[in-house]
């Protein structure tokens, strides 16, 4: 029941439109009931000269039994005719609300679902699967859709044929009009178990259709390492197995379907054949006219026949719960700005760690008492091996996740406190793999002020040490990235992304990992040049490569959950650890370098 109210909920705002389309959906048949009565005015009184009750819409009767012959047919056929004209007016109308309200409920359903999926958390996105995600923005709505605008306008249409039809074949013999009915506790049975049948199947079916949409998904994404990888065929492999079973599951639903179908067509038959004869015998009693029969076998196909659609929509009903079910689960799963601060307190760098823990897994602690002070305008270094947790601390930092245990103070200030939109707009994050848009250069660096002035957009590129990169193109900076453009290096894409940040001018920076992809001299250059507009910049340096750090004010090493060391090269290059450690593998390497390559690169990873 819950089901079905939440289903019904996206027609709120559309009452009126749903109203109409359903006053329709009983009006059309109501308006059809009367069709067959004009023909059995033809047969009962104009041929056979009976004197028999038509049951014609009261204004039309008078006017009919002032009729005699052939100008009686001709008459009524003109009526007729205008009456018909006058109903496909309101097919029409029929036609065009559903379209309308089809429209409207998918709009406002996509719309809805869009903002929310902007607005769940870093955490949910991690884990959500986004072949799942894509299906329920897509076909899924279009099930709710579909269903509230033609199916559900259908079962009532189905529902009020059936009653009209009733009606008038009761008017003419109520025998007739029970002997329609004989089977009808049977449909009424196995339609109920194959609604429940669908409901269960549907879900199974939706199911493996994400999985198998997911494969696609990340398939056509990481072409390149299945490329490489020379995957193809277990990759094919992988998708012929999801494929295969969601061709056996649509298969068994389809043999189920095509059962009840087959039934439900048979059980039509056997009403109809049941009416007929019970037609035939009562015409021979006496007690039906010719034109009874004529038209009872019209109103019979009003009964019967649409029954048999009803299967089908009783499937989709089905689907659309299920399908609805599917929405409601994104749309109820809570923002991220639920738990969201309030203040919003002048942000200048003055960072502090104090005790923080986090960890992603019920288990373990990744940070496990982490603790740190930065000043404004420092430059910090952030260290640690692989998986140390260094991305983490730029999650924390940015209120992607928040700390389960100890406090991050901003500027005195509890982090948590802290309206999360404004620390994201004081505390700029360069991903550790940057995301760049299917769109030209200039729009991927102006993404976030797509309104800023040109010579700004430019000045970040020259910053980033991007700006020759991109004068190089043939179309400078409207050479499109990605899937219809150029494709960018590693390095390309990391400055892109620094450029992105820089002409936001945030007060602090963080830049994981995101040198990594360029040249130790370029890497350099970017932090003078960054140094040199804005001194008051704090920037956290995420990196692998010890020359970076060795640069820095503050250097911050991670290990085992904590921080194991912190100063600058001078106090940790004298100290055993693993910073020592590092620059003694650089220290060597460096030495290698300088016998081998004159003046070569000094570039030392983790
Ligand atoms: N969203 C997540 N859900 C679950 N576990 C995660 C998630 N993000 C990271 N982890 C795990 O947390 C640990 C630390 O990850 P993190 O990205 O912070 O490391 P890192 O120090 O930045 O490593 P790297 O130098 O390789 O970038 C890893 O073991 C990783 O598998
Ligand atoms: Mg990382």
């Amino acid at each position: 029941m819950k089901n079905i109210r939440n289903l019904f909920n996206w027609t709120k705002k559309h009452w009126f439109i749903l109203f109409v389309v359903l006053f329709l959906a009983v009006f059309a048949p109501f308006t059809y009931s009367y069709v067959p009565l004009f023909i059995k005015y033809i047969f009962d009184i104009v041929l056979e000269g009976n004197q028999t009750e038509v049951g014609l819409p009261f204004f039309l009767l008078n006017y009919f039994d002032s009729l005699e012959g052939i100008k009686a047919i001709f008459n009524v056929s003109l009526i007729l005719v205008i009456y018909q004209f006058l109903r496909s007016i309101i097919l029409f109308a029929n036609g065009f609300f559903r379209g309308k309200l089809s429209q409207e409920i998918s709009y406002d359903m996509r719309n809805e679902m869009y903002a929310h999926i902007q607005d769940l958390s870093y955490s949910y996105h991690s884990k959500a699967n986004t072949g799942d995600l894509l299906q329920r923005c897509t076909s899924d709505i279009e099930t709710v859709q579909a269903f509230i605008a033609n199916q559900l306008p259908s079962m009532v249409n189905i529902v009020a044929q059936f009653a009209f039809g009733a009606m008038q074949l009761g008017r003419i013999n109520v025998i007739l009009m029970l002997s329609t009915m004989v089977l009808f506790p049977v449909s009424l049975v196995s339609s109920i178990w194959y609604f429940r049948y669908v409901t269960k199947r549907f879900n199974q079916i939706e199911e493996v259709e994400s999985k198998m949409t997911t494969i696609i998904q990340e398939n056509v994404n990481g072409i390149r390492v299945v490329k490489a990888f020379n995957t193809e065929i277990d990759e094919i492999e992988k998708f012929d197995k999801q494929s295969k079973a969601y061709r056996d599951d649509w298969k068994r639903f389809n043999n189920v379907s095509a059962i009840y179908w087959g039934l439900s067509d048979f059980s039509a038959n056997i009403s109809y054949i049941i009416t007929l004869v019970t037609a035939i015998y009562l015409s021979q009693k006496g007690v039906m006219t010719t034109g009874d029969i004529v038209v009872g076998l019209m109103y019979i196909g009003m009964l019967v026949w649409p029954i048999r659609g009803l299967g089908r929509i009783i499937s989709d009903f089905g689907k659309a719960i299920i399908a609805n079910k599917r929405i409601l689960e994104v749309l109820e799963t809570p923002t991220d700005y639920v738990n969201d601060g309030t203040l919003e307190p002048e942000i200048t760098g003055e960072i502090e760690f104090i005790n923080v823990k986090y960890s992603y897994t019920e288990n373990a602690d990744l940070l496990n008492g982490v603790s740190f002070k930065i000043k404004p305008g420092q430059t910090v270094a952030l260290i640690g091996k692989t998986g140390a947790g260094k991305s983490t601390v730029a999650s924390l930092l940015t209120r992607l996740i928040d700390c389960s245990d100890g406090k991050i103070l901003l500027d005195g200030v509890d982090i948590k406190d802290i309206k999360k939109q404004h620390v994201r707009e004081n505390i700029g994050l360069v991903l550790q793999e940057p995301f760049l848009y299917a769109r030209s250069i200039y729009d991927n660096i102006s993404i976030a002020r797509p309104k800023t002035e040109q010579h700004l957009v430019y000045n970040a590129a020259k910053i980033a040490a991007i700006d020759s990169d991109i004068n190089k193109f043939e179309k400078g900076y409207e050479t499109l990235v990605g899937e219809k453009g150029v494709t960018l290096s590693g390095g390309q894409k990391q400055r892109v992304a620094i450029a992105r940040m820089l002409l936001l001018e945030k007060p602090v920076v963080i830049f994981d990992d995101s040198l990594s992809a360029v040249d130790t001299t370029t890497d350099l250059m970017i932090r003078k040049a960054l140094k040199t507009r804005n001194e008051h910049l704090t920037s956290i340096i995420i990196t692998h490569r010890i020359t970076t750090a060795k640069e820095a004010d503050l250097i911050i090493v991670l290990d085992s959950g904590k921080v194991s060391q912190i100063g600058t090269h001078e106090e940790l290059s004298k100290v055993e650890g693993l910073y020592k450690n590092l620059w003694d593998i650089q220290g060597q390497l460096e030495e290698n370098f300088l016998t081998h390559i004159k003046g070569g690169v000094q570039d030392a990873t983790l």
